[in-house]
């Protein structure tokens, strides 16, 4: 065993949240910033594994009762691991986590700290594994997490390229434009639960299937025309695509007033689109800025609309500091 650390990147869904649920494409990317990270470290070989989450200050020592709560996900990780890797030491190792990521607000937090830490143990034990099985087992603790995920969060996070993702069927990578996309994520402070918002909106579905079919179905056109537009760097087409998906999510009942006040603010300094992500009903905004001094302009101005936290961002792969220089 050697000491060994993972990170993963956080994720915006651009373009696709719910529809996806009911099979139509949805588009998302990996974030340059807020990330995660976790470090595998030895100890005394008559010490217990400990799972130590640091943001939480929590920790767990393997062999115990299984966990409840945020820490579930890692003793089920570790043990799936154990089993599939029987030579690895069952004591004498820590692994820490720790996460800049916001939680319960759309970004991927739950699918990155996972990635980080399932990476860290690959490094440390020698364990080769393929992106693919590295999303399969990640998909495995999100639903722990959130039921009964699409999957594009531990797919995004653990190929760590923007992927045009459908339920059920192999992704396809979406190569990112040369020029960077400025983006702005302002925070509501509202946690959502995935799951609740993903029930509300199937048991709103039963009593009107055909209303909301096509709006799902409309939601897979934008997405289609959306990824076009981001091949082609084609900042006001993906921008319009963004609003006109955002205009789809609140009529699904999954937008809120203080989404909607970050939105008009993002808007009303020229942002070229914005959208919530994730789940909705609470969580994050994303918006698209046409350049740095736009994208600092939507960061002011989700603050002064009541945004809990907002920064500036952009791909990752795509040199953040050329996209604060641009
Ligand atoms: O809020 P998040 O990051 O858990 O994203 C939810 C996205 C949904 O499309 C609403 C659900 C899913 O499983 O894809």
């Amino acid at each position: 065993m050697r000491i060994a650390s993972g990170r993963a990147p956080s994720k915006l869904i651009l373009l696709g949240e719910h529809a996806v649920v009911y099979g139509h494409p949805a588009f998302a990317v990996p974030l340059a910033v807020p990330g995660a990270e976790a470090q595998l470290a030895g100890a005394d070989r008559c010490e217990p594994v400990v799972v130590h989450l640091e943001d939480f200050k929590i920790r767990w020592e393997f062999g115990l009762p299984e966990p409840a709560g945020e820490l579930l996900p890692f003793s089920r990780l570790i043990s799936s691991f154990l089993k599939s890797n029987p030579k690895t030491p069952k004591t004498g190792w820590r692994l820490s986590i720790r996460s800049r990521i916001p939680i319960g607000c759309g970004l991927g937090s739950g699918a990155a700290v996972a990635t980080a830490a399932l990476r860290a143990l690959d490094e440390a034990f020698g364990v080769e594994r393929s992106p693919k099985s590295l999303s399969d087992e990640i998909y495995k603790t999100e639903k722990i997490l959130h039921g009964t995920p699409s999957g594009i969060d531990n797919t995004v996070i653990a190929i760590g390229r923007p992927v045009l993702f459908r339920k059920g069927k192999e992704f396809e990578s979406v190569p990112a434009p040369n020029s960077p996309l400025h983006l702005v994520v302002g925070d509501t402070g509202i946690r959502h639960q995935t799951v609740e918002v993903v029930s509300d909106v199937r048991n709103a579905r039963k009593a009107a299937a055909g209303r909301y079919d096509s709006i799902f179905a409309e939601i897979g056109e934008i997405t289609l025309k959306g990824v076009q537009a981001f091949k082609k760097g084609a900042g006001r087409t993906l921008g319009k695509a963004m609003n006109e998906n955002q205009g789809r999510l609140a009529a699904i009942g999954v937008s809120s007033r203080e989404i909607d006040a970050l939105i008009s603010a993002a808007l009303d300094v020229g942002a070229l689109g914005a959208k919530l992500c994730g789940a909705g009903r609470g969580g994050c905004v994303a918006a698209l800025a046409e350049s740095s001094e736009g994208a600092e302009r939507v960061k002011e101005a989700f603050k002064a609309a009541g945004a809990k936290t907002a920064f500036v961002t952009g791909i990752l792969g795509q040199d953040i500091e050329a996209c604060a220089r641009s």
